[in-house]
């Protein structure tokens, strides 16, 4: 079987899927064509509650969806979405902000500000705890010639202030490093040591982000991989429970959500990406919609593939460096004597 492609993890067959244009307590999915405030409305006006929203806000970096505006004018907009969105959060459920970094000025006169430390006060003031800065790091993006390269960015995961949040460990441990492992002291000396349902994912998650090449790839220009959400959806929440996106893009949450047979909701501004979110949930209901598995390692080179090597041209330069270092060292070591 085609590794990439994979059948939900849920198919309930018994039902009929509903596509809803306008937030409705009974749709499966709804995707709602308009501003995030007015579907958080709806759905707090409808009486229901979130068990999860998690979400990918713009970065306010001048992506072909979003107007730039000063930071704090940035702030006041997400402030806003917090605000909306716990209002309609179960007293059990979570919220996982998604974010990067506003990057400001170019070349050498950038300065980056990470977003997470930004809007963390904001979540601290409508009375949410954090339970996790999550840590996820991908393999590709912009090569920085001043700085480093980004090659991460984080998810910040806040509950009510309440040891009841829903928190489904086992249904996202992944394999242990050493199954094989014993306890070599105390009762259980000569047993095996770890959990056999897995271990724990920890807080640092590596999971290839969605590039020209990734399967998940639309023209959307930052969509979430389906398996990042899949891990949120299943840890913190239950089958049927809404999980809610203000910012659903092409529809990732959406799909995650279907594929572990709950309820979804979501907002955009763009009608392509809601066309394009569309076309995907009804490939994830028919079991077509071709996507990366969430706990699929991530490929690591052999050494045998032609972009593993490094090329002939780079060896002649290598054996020159070489020879010119072994030269000096030559000096130094003459002029020690
Ligand atoms: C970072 S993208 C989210 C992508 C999404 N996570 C996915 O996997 O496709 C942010 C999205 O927010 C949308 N957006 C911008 N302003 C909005 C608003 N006021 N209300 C709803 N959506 C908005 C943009 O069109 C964009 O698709």
């Amino acid at each position: 079987m085609d590794e990439s492609s994979q059948l939900p993890l849920f198919r309930a067959k018994d039902k009929t899927l509903r596509i809803s244009e306008n937030y409705e307590s009974g749709a499966m999915v709804t995707l709602y064509l308009g501003d995030r405030l007015k579907l958080l409305e709806d759905i707090r006006d409808s009486g229901d509650r979130a068990e999860l929203i998690v979400t990918s806000p713009p970065y306010n970096i001048g992506k072909e969806y979003e107007t730039q505006v000063s930071l704090e004018e940035y702030i006041e907009g997400q402030r806003e979405t917090i605000r909306a969105s716990v209002e309609i959060l179960s007293p059990t459920g979570s919220i996982c902000w998604q974010v990067g970094h506003y990057i400001k000025g170019s070349g050498k006169t950038k300065e980056a500000y990470p977003l997470d430390i930004v809007l963390y006060p904001i979540f601290k003031d409508v009375g949410l705890v954090l339970k996790n800065r999550i840590v996820w790091h991908f393999g590709s993006g912009l090569h920085e010639t001043y700085r480093f390269s980004g090659r991460h960015e984080t998810i910040l995961w806040f509950t009510h202030d309440t040891p009841d949040y829903t928190f489904n460990l086992d249904s996202v441990r992944i394999p242990q490093k050493y199954p094989g492992k014993r306890a070599y002291s105390g009762p259980r000396t000569g047993q095996p040591s770890g959990n056999p349902l897995g271990k724990n994912p920890s807080d640092v998650w590596e999971i290839p982000n969605v590039k020209a090449n990734h399967v998940e790839k639309t023209e959307h220009p930052c969509q979430f991989p389906i398996g990042l959400i899949m891990r949120l959806v299943l840890a913190l929440t239950n089958e049927n429970d809404l999980v809610v996106d203000p910012y659903i893009g092409v529809g990732t949450t959406a799909v995650a959500s279907l594929l572990c047979n709950r309820r979804s909701a979501g907002a955009d501004i763009e009608r392509r990406y809601l066309d394009i979110a569309k076309e995907r949930v009804i490939q994830a209901w028919e079991g077509t919609l071709r996507y990366r598995p969430m706990n699929k390692p991530v490929y690591k080179p052999t050494g045998n593939a032609s972009v593993d090597k490094i090329p002939d041209e780079w060896r002649i330069r290598y054996s020159r460096d070489q020879s010119e270092s072994e030269t000096e060292t030559d000096i130094g070591q003459s002029n020690e004597k």
